[in-house]
C-alpha cells in the first residue's frame, strides 16, 4: 500500500540520487510546504543541506521561534537565520498601498535570501562540494497552476524565489511535486515536525504587512500579533482551527473608535475577524463561527490588548470580498 512511510522512503532515495555528493539550500518561510520539503531533504543528505530562514518580522506570534527552535530540534537541520526585521521595517516605512507593500516585501526577500545563499555557497569551500541545488516546496497544484500561468502562481512567486540572478542559478529539488496539501501534512507528521507547523493555515508571503490597514510600524505589528494569537488560541481551544480555511485578523490602524474601559474613555483601534471556509481560496464563504467562540475572542482581545477596543466580524463571501483585506 501507498503509505506515508513509502512516500518518505521513496523521496529520500530520489533526493539522494539527484543531489549526489553536492550541497543544497532551502528557504524556510514558516509554512508547512517549505518545512516538509526541507525536512525531507535533510533526511536524505543531512548536513549537506543548509536551511535559510529570513526573519522579516512579519510573521505571527511564535512562528519565528517555531522555525528557529522546534524545526531544528525535530529535524536536526543546519539552519542559517537572517534577522532582517529592521531592513524590512525601514523599507516599508510610510507605505500604505497594498500592492506597494507586496512589491517591497518580495523585493527585499529576494535580496536578503540571495545574499544568504551566496554566503552558504562561499562557506562550502572544498572543490566538488559546491552548492548546486535549491529546495522548493512546490506542490502538485502549484505545478498544474504554473503551467497555466494563472494568478495563483504569481501569488506564490516571492516564496518561490524566482528572481535569483543568473550567476546564482541552482537546480531545483522539489520533493513535494506530486503531493497535495493533505499528503504534505501527513508526510510532515511522519517526519515528526511540530504540530503547529504541520497544521498551519494558509498565510500570505507578505505576512502581517497586508493585515495592517495603514502604515506598518513595530508597535502596530506587536498589537496585531497579540490579537491574532488570541484568535488562534480560542479557535483551537474550540477545536475549530482545522475546520476553517483560515482566519485573518486585520488591524484597522488608521481607524480609531471610542470606547469605555472601567471609568475611562478609550480611543483605540478596531480589529476585524475574517474567518472563512474554502476549498482552494479561489472562492470562500464567511464561516458561521459559534457565538460563544466569537464572544471569547472578542472579550479576550479587548481585555488583553490595550490598543484594541473593538472587535468586528467580516461577513462577506469571496467574491466580492477577497480573503485578505489588502
Ligand atoms: P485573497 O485575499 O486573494 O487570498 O482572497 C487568497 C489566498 O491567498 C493568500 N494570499 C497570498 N499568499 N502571497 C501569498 O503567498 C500573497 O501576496 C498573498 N495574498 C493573498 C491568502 O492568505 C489566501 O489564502
Amino acid at each position: 500500500t501507498w503509505t506515508m512511510v513509502n512516500i518518505v522512503d521513496e523521496q529520500v532515495e530520489r533526493i539522494r540520487a539527484q543531489v549526489g555528493g553536492k550541497r543544497a539550500v532551502c528557504g524556510l518561510s514558516g509554512g508547512v510546504d517549505s518545512a516538509v520539503a526541507g525536512a525531507l531533504v535533510q533526511r536524505a543528505i543531512g548536513d549537506r543541506l543548509t536551511c535559510v530562514f529570513v526573519d522579516h518580522g512579519l510573521l505571527r506570534k511564535g512562528e519565528a521561534e517555531q522555525v528557529e527552535k522546534d524545526f531544528v530540534a525535530a529535524t536536526g537541520a543546519v539552519l542559517k537565520v537572517v534577522d532582517a526585521q529592521d531592513r524590512f521595517l525601514d523599507a516599508l516605512a510610510g507605505v500604505g498601498d497594498p500592492e506597494e507593500k507586496r512589491k517591497i516585501v518580495g523585493r527585499e526577500f529576494i535580496r536578503v535570501f540571495e545574499q544568504a545563499a551566496r554566503e552558504v555557497v562561499a562557506e562550502g569551500g572544498q572543490a566538488g562540494d559546491d552548492v548546486e541545488f535549491l529546495v522548493q516546496g512546490t506542490l502538485y497544484p502549484d505545478v498544474v497552476e504554473s503551467g497555466g500561468g494563472t494568478g495563483a502562481a504569481n501569488i506564490k512567486s516571492h516564496h518561490n524565489v524566482g528572481g535569483l540572478p543568473e550567476d546564482l542559478r541552482f537546480s531545483l529539488v522539489e520533493p513535494l511535486r506530486e503531493l497535495f496539501k493533505d499528503e504534505v501534512r501527513r508526510v510532515g507528521e511522519e517526519l515528526g515536525l511540530p504540530q503547529e507547523m504541520v497544521w498551519r493555515q494558509p498565510f500570505p508571503g507578505p505576512g502581517l504587512a497586508i493585515r495592517i490597514i495603514g502604515d506598518i510600524t513595530r508597535e502596530r505589528l506587536d498589537v496585531l500579533r497579540e490579537a491574532d494569537a488570541i484568535a488562534r488560541e480560542e479557535l483551537s481551544r474550540a477545536g475549530l482551527d482545522r475546520d476553517i480555511w483560515q482566519c485573518p485578523v486585520v488591524l484597522l490602524a488608521d481607524v480609531r473608535s471610542v470606547g469605555v474601559q472601567g471609568d475611562s474613555r478609550t480611543y483605540g483601534h478596531p480589529v476585524v475577524l475574517r474567518p472563512v471556509s474554502s476549498e482552494d481560496a479561489m472562492t470562500a464563504d464567511w464561516s458561521r463561527l459559534p457565538y460563544d467562540v466569537l464572544a471569547a475572542i472578542s472579550n479576550r482581545i479587548t481585555n488583553e490588548v490595550r490598543e484594541v477596543n473593538r472587535v468586528t466580524l467580516d461577513v462577506t463571501s469571496k467574491p466580492p470580498g477577497t480573503i485578505e483585506w489588502e
